[in-house]
């Protein structure tokens, strides 16, 4: 049985498919119809919600795309849709903003927007143009262009007022309290689970038991499974609940972010000691996907092409697997053995990821080329951490996404600059021993030669930023 608030109104759901999304459950299940089905895939935003979760004595309001959201991980939240912000006949100031500013046209992307900027509103103290482009990113818009949308946004927050969440925020953080879950939960129908442990010890246990269940974390990559390939999950188990798992801890020694850390809270952690992380945090993906995609699942769904492994490769960064009590750190490099074949093994688990302090005389770097700007996948992701001492390349740790079936170190490459001087010619010798490292594919990102050609440019690129720091452009974009 999972709990949770459906704006104010308590939901108890005893017998439901796991399997069921936000966005189907809130349209066949509740007969709320506002929230829009654009793409199921989580690249519109059509279906954006606003989900309510207890920070303290507050509510922390974030955004989600509810295609990509089993209901399963409502547990114990509050879910806000487009339906429930107008209050006693009265539109929302951010819906009253859409209207001022003419910011609607055939209305099928208005519902993910007003909760975008609901969100934004929220989070926001007055306007601020960056802020405001970060949180619609992940909303499209085929007919009415974003200016009018982003006047929207500005009267917004320009003229906040408080509304009835402020006025029933008490009240909800009461009912959140009365709902938080306090032992294993379990969602199911007929023989379809999913299970939502609220330990690691329970989680370890559970999946010792059920090895042939599925790890939900975000859901941004498995729900795809079910929405795109129309499969079906039998068992999964939820992680997103185990605070343990949520944790980042910062020591003298390093970072340690729990496996369900979601990639917003994580890459603002990592942007502290390494600012690239912060920069990469704004092209990944959109603040949707971010706000419940977690940093466990971008390492766990093994993908060639996601943007953290690269980074934490090269940084020397470790994982802490699980598996019943047994506990083991393996480097993040021997994880990933071929095309989504992993070193994980069965009813095993990533408990969380220990990425080293920064040091002097490092130099880290970090560039994501893809075709567009925000919401765009890597065609070429490069990580260059490196130790420059009196002119002299003491250590080099280098590693690409998009390159090969797998993140990988570009050994030759490194190889070629151990022990050299800082200097063009051995760049170019590097840039040459990367054609050994890696022989990229072909497909509909990029050809294996433009690859190549990219990964040697962000080579001779890291190295002239840093000879003049100056000049540098430190996200890379457009293929
Ligand atoms: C529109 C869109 C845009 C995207 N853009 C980007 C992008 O720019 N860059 C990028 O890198 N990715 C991108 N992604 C992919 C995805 O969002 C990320 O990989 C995300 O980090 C996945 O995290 P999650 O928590 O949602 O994983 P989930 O979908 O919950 O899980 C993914 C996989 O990891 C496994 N898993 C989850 N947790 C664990 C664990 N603790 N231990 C072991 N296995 C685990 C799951 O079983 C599953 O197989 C995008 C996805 C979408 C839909
Ligand atoms: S329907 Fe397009 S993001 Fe969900
Ligand atoms: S108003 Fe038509 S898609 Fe945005």
């Amino acid at each position: 049985m999972i709990q949770f608030l459906l704006n104010r109104e308590l939901r108890t759901e005893h017998a439901l498919d796991p399997n069921v999304t936000v966005l189907n459950y809130l349209r066949e299940h509740v007969g709320k119809t506002g929230t829009k089905e654009g793409c199921a895939s989580g690249d519109c935003g059509a279906c954006t919600v606003v989900v309510g979760e207890l920070d303290g004595d507050r509510v922390r309001y974030r955004t989600l795309n509810s295609c990509l959201t089993f209901v399963s991980s409502l547990h114990g939240k509050q879910l806000i849709t487009v339906e429930d912000l107008k209050h006693q006949g009265r539109l929302h100031s951010v819906q009253q903003a859409m209207v001022d500013c003419h910011g609607s046209q055939c209305g099928f992307c208005t519902p993910g927007f007003i909760m975008s900027l609901f969100a934004l509103q929220k989070n926001s103290d007055g306007f601020d143009k960056g802020q405001t482009l970060e949180a619609l990113a992940g909303n499209l818009c085929r007919c009415t262009g974003y200016r009018p949308i982003i006047d929207a946004a500005e009267q917004a927050c320009r003229q906040k007022q408080s509304d009835q969440f402020d006025a029933f925020e008490s009240d909800t953080v009461a009912k959140l309290k009365a709902i938080a879950p306090r032992e294993t939960a379990e969602l199911n129908s007929g023989d379809k689970r999913c299970l939502v442990p609220l330990t690691v010890a329970d989680l370890a246990e559970i999946y010792v038991a059920n090895p042939q269940a599925r790890l939900l974390a975000g859901g941004t990559d498995l729900a795809l499974e079910v929405t795109q390939f129309h499969r079906e999950l039998p068992v999964m188990i939820y992680v997103g609940h185990i605070e343990d798992m949520k944790r980042i801890e910062v020591t003298d020694e390093a970072i340690e972010i729990g496996a369900a850390a979601t990639l917003t809270d994580c890459y603002q952690a990592l942007a502290a000691d390494y600012p690239d992380f912060g920069e990469l945090l704004h092209r990944f993906a959109s603040l949707q996907i971010r706000n419940q995609g977690t940093l466990g699942g971008n390492i766990g769904n093994a993908s060639p092409i996601g943007d953290a492994p690269p980074l934490l490769i090269a940084l020397g960064a470790q994982i802490a697997l699980r598996q019943g009590n047994s506990r083991r750190i393996l480097p993040l490099q021997d994880y990933f053995l071929d095309y989504k074949v992993t070193a994980r093994q069965e009813g095993e688990f990533i408990e969380k990821i220990i990425v080293p302090r920064a040091r002097p005389n490092q130099a880290f770097r970090a560039y994501k080329v893809s075709k567009r700007l925000d919401d765009d996948i890597s065609a070429v992701c490069a990580a260059f951490n490196l130790t420059i001492e009196d002119g002299v390349v003491r250590d080099a740790r280098i590693a690409f996404g998009g390159m090969a079936g797998i993140p990988k170190r570009a050994s030759a490459c490194e190889a070629a600059l151990i022990g050299s001087a800082w200097y063009p010619d051995v760049i170019e010798r590097a840039c040459e021993a990367l054609s050994e490292d890696f022989t990229p594919l072909t497909d509909f990102r990029a050809s294996k030669e433009y690859r190549l050609l990219t990964a040697q440019n962000l080579l001779r690129k890291f190295f002239l930023e840093q000879q003049s720091p100056e000049i540098e452009t430190r996200v890379t974009a457009y293929a």
